[in-house]
């Protein structure tokens, strides 16, 4: 694999195009177990000064069980496309069985985070969370209640981009 370091900004709108087709693999690890789901909602900007890449995690989810311990998370978002994946990774808990495995899909070490990244060809974040902020269900305006009928609301991991990359097969 060729690893090309990346700039946080410029690469945001072209990632931005492919997470929300088919979403993006958000890994997180917590004693020796390594877990991915599919994300398709993010936000990317400045906050405290610093690149600071946002993903939306509902309570219901193994990884909020997860993310927390590292306080790392890392996004791999895929190209070329690997919808089937993404939909297994976005359909099925790591809490019924190791979804890499099942994937044929290695982690590697992150460049500075402990949490690993896939071993696929694609953009690469790694982040450290910086701060966290579940939604406040009386704040919800009307028309996205629907999204929020069984009360798995969403919790917002604030994680500083430490590293960026793209990483391509090589020759
Ligand atoms: C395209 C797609 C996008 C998704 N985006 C999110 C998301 O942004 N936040 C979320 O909590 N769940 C999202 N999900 C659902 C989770 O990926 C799914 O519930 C997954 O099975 C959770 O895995 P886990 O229990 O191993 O954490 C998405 C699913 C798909 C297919």
């Amino acid at each position: 694999m060729k690893i090309e370091q990346a700039d946080v900004m410029e690469t945001a709108h072209k990632v931005h195009k492919k997470l929300s087709k088919n979403g993006g693999f958000l890994t997180t690890e917590a004693g020796g177990r390594v877990n991915t789901m599919t994300v398709s909602w993010w936000n990317i900007g400045f906050m405290w000064t610093r690149p600071v890449l946002t993903v939306m995690v509902r309570r219901s989810r193994y990884t909020f069980e997860l993310i927390d311990t590292a306080r790392e998370f890392t996004l791999s978002i895929p190209d070329p496309d690997l919808p089937a994946a993404l939909s297994f990774a976005g359909s099925r808990s790591g809490r019924e069985g190791d979804k890499l495995m099942a994937l044929g899909i290695p982690a590697r070490p992150g460049q500075v985070t402990q949490v690993p990244v896939l071993d696929i060809p694609g953009w690469h974040y790694e982040c450290r969370i910086m701060n966290k902020c579940a939604m406040e269900p009386g704040g919800i305006s009307p028309e996205l209640e629907k999204y929020y009928t069984d009360e798995d609301y969403h919790t917002f991991y604030f994680g500083e981009i430490a590293a960026c990359y793209r990483m391509t097969e090589q020759g």
